[in-house]
């Protein structure tokens, strides 16, 4: 219970709630809907009267949407948005949904041209390279279940959950949410699967209990790991929405940080560290707090502590983006394991101060110190901190690169595009080792988005609507460069040797203060 309760109060300050109540987005979109709704019903009709003179239609107009600087018509994606049952039916799985994946057949787009997935997607094969030799056995998969939350089945492009236990918050949900989505977005792509997912925080696999030629690992899906643990990475549930800290989903999410970037220039912005967040969660970030500026002190640096409960009573009215991004520093410190907060402040534009982590999600190995963001230590963080900010103030133009660097990565490399590939290609490379055929389970039902989110309301409902993938991708995934160990090799060359660049100057900079009288 202690630890559940230290988790779900691992909870970052979000500022985006205020950009949320001042953008009446819904409102915004059922406008657009029912005015799509009437155009569309105003201009079939029109349509069926013309269609005996007129062979063809520009989609456009049906649309409602000006394609001015693309004269070429273009066919109307077909949506399939959620079809709930009325009250007096009972919630079924609709079946026109397309069941196979062809976006060769739309022939306003090259999308057969493939592109090559972004560099961090390497870390998949590291990821499964534990049971490359032995291939994975249904027995291995069962051994996983002893802290699993829930057990999914694909077959034939349909998902199949067995749930174990609850979950802390909904986190399970809205990951199953995200796997759902991507089914829609690939329809008949992913292979057949069987797998267990442990929605907690901290990687359960320790390495050292499987080791050697007959080691038998369990494959256990969770947030993160570390380079003791075999746990296999996937991303957090928020990409999808986290319903209880009103933080939305990552594609809107994403506009909403480029936009309060624009606002505020790199120079212009207050030239500290700044923190917020709940240090309760673990003594690194207490210790963290000692840094805090003081009459004694200052190491450069704001630091503030947030009242997450205090902040859900007040309807998140504390929240505020521009308190989130008008620093020029940020700084990035684990809670009680990797922290959601991550992605949100490397987007910043701000130079992230990354202070030494202990665990990694999917994305953070492919970021390199100097040039995406700045170490700091861990067991010397005020004089570490206070350096850094010092440096940035002294080579302005070096530190607003580098979190540039951070926030082109964000935008670019983890879009949500990019996420869905990275989970498209990581199921498709662990189906690969299975050794059996996986199966229904006895008594499962199968999962679709009508039967999560038809039931939902408020705030879950939202985003589950906001989320939703509502047409096949008009492209197919990235291409999965095969496994090169020396690129892994070479980012992990690249980061100890930047860091322990930064760790010199850093020295040598407080070398020169002791030596003074
Ligand atoms: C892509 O599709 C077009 C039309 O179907 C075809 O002519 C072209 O050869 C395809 N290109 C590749 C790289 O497969
Ligand atoms: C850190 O210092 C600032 C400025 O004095 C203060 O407003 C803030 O409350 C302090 N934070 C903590 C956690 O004490
Ligand atoms: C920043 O510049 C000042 C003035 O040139 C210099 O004294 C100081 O050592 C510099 N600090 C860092 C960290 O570069
Ligand atoms: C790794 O680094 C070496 C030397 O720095 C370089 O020659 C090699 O091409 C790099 N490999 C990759 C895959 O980037």
């Amino acid at each position: 219970m202690k630890e559940r309760e230290k988790c779900a109060n691992d909870i970052w300050h979000s500022g985006f709630e205020r950009y949320f109540k001042r953008k009446p987005w819904r409102a915004v979109l059922k406008k657009k809907r029912d005015a799509a709704i009437v155009l569309v019903t105003f201009f079939l009709i029109l349509f069926l009267g013309a269609l005996v003179f007129v062979g063809w239609f520009d989609a456009s107009v049906f649309r409602g949407v000006s394609q001015k600087t693309n004269p070429t018509p273009s066919r109307i994606p077909h949506e399939f948005p959620l079809q709930c049952a009325t009250r007096s039916q009972s919630q079924t799985c609709p079946k026109n949904y397309p069941s196979k994946h062809n976006p060769a057949t739309n022939p306003d787009r090259p999308s057969n041209l493939t592109s090559t997935c972004p560099s961090y997607f390497q870390w998949i094969h590291d990821d499964l390279r534990h049971w490359k030799e032995t291939g994975i056995t249904q027995d291995m998969i069962q051994q996983a279940r002893k802290t699993a939350h829930f057990r999914l089945v694909i077959v034939k492009g349909k998902a199949y959950v067995e749930k174990f236990r609850q979950s802390i918050q909904t986190r399970d949900a809205f990951t199953l949410w995200g796997i759902l989505q991507l089914l829609r977005r690939y329809p008949g792509r992913l292979p057949d699967l069987e797998l267990m997912f442990d929605c907690d925080d901290r990687p359960v696999i320790p390495s050292k209990h499987f080791s050697g030629p007959n080691a038998a690992p369990p494959p256990l899906f969770r947030y993160c790991s570390d380079w003791q643990s075999l746990d296999i990475v996937f991303p957090d549930w928020s990409f999808w929405g986290w319903a209880e800290t009103n933080i939305r989903p990552w594609k809107n999410l994403l506009n909403d940080i480029k936009e309060g970037n624009s606002r505020t220039k790199w120079k212009d912005r207050t030239p500290y560290a700044y923190w917020r967040g709940n240090p309760w969660v673990s003594p690194v970030r207490q210790d963290l707090l000692k840094c805090n500026v003081s009459e004694q002190n200052d190491w450069n640096t704001r630091l503030y502590i947030q009242d997450w409960v205090k902040e859900s009573k007040e309807g998140y009215k504390g929240s505020n983006l521009q308190d989130q991004c008008t620093h020029r520093y940020k700084i990035y410190i684990e809670g009680w394991a990797w922290s959601v907060s991550e992605k949100y402040i490397l987007a910043c534009d701000a130079m992230t101060l990354y202070v030494k982590p202990r665990y990694h999600d999917f994305f953070i190995r492919g970021l390199v110190p100097l040039q995406h963001y700045w170490p700091i230590r861990d067991n010397k963080k005020c004089t570490s901190l206070k350096f850094a900010v010092e440096w940035g103030n002294n080579h302005t133009k070096e530190a607003q690169a580098i979190g540039e660097a951070a926030s082109n990565f964000i935008q670019e490399d983890m879009k949500i595009d990019n996420v869905y590939d990275y989970i498209f290609h990581l199921l498709n490379e662990y189906a690969k080792l299975l050794k059996f055929k996986p199966v229904i389970p006895p008594g499962a039902e199968e999962l679709c988005p009508e039967k999560m989110a038809c039931p939902a309301i408020g705030t879950h409902r939202k985003f589950m609507e906001e989320s939703m993938v509502l047409a096949p991708s008009d492209t197919i995934p990235c291409t999965l460069p095969p496994h090169d160990p020396s690129i892994l090799g070479n980012l992990s060359d690249r980061r100890d040797k930047s860091t322990k660049q930064v760790e010199l100057w850093e020295d040598e900079y407080w070398e020169k203060f002791s030596k003074k009288p």
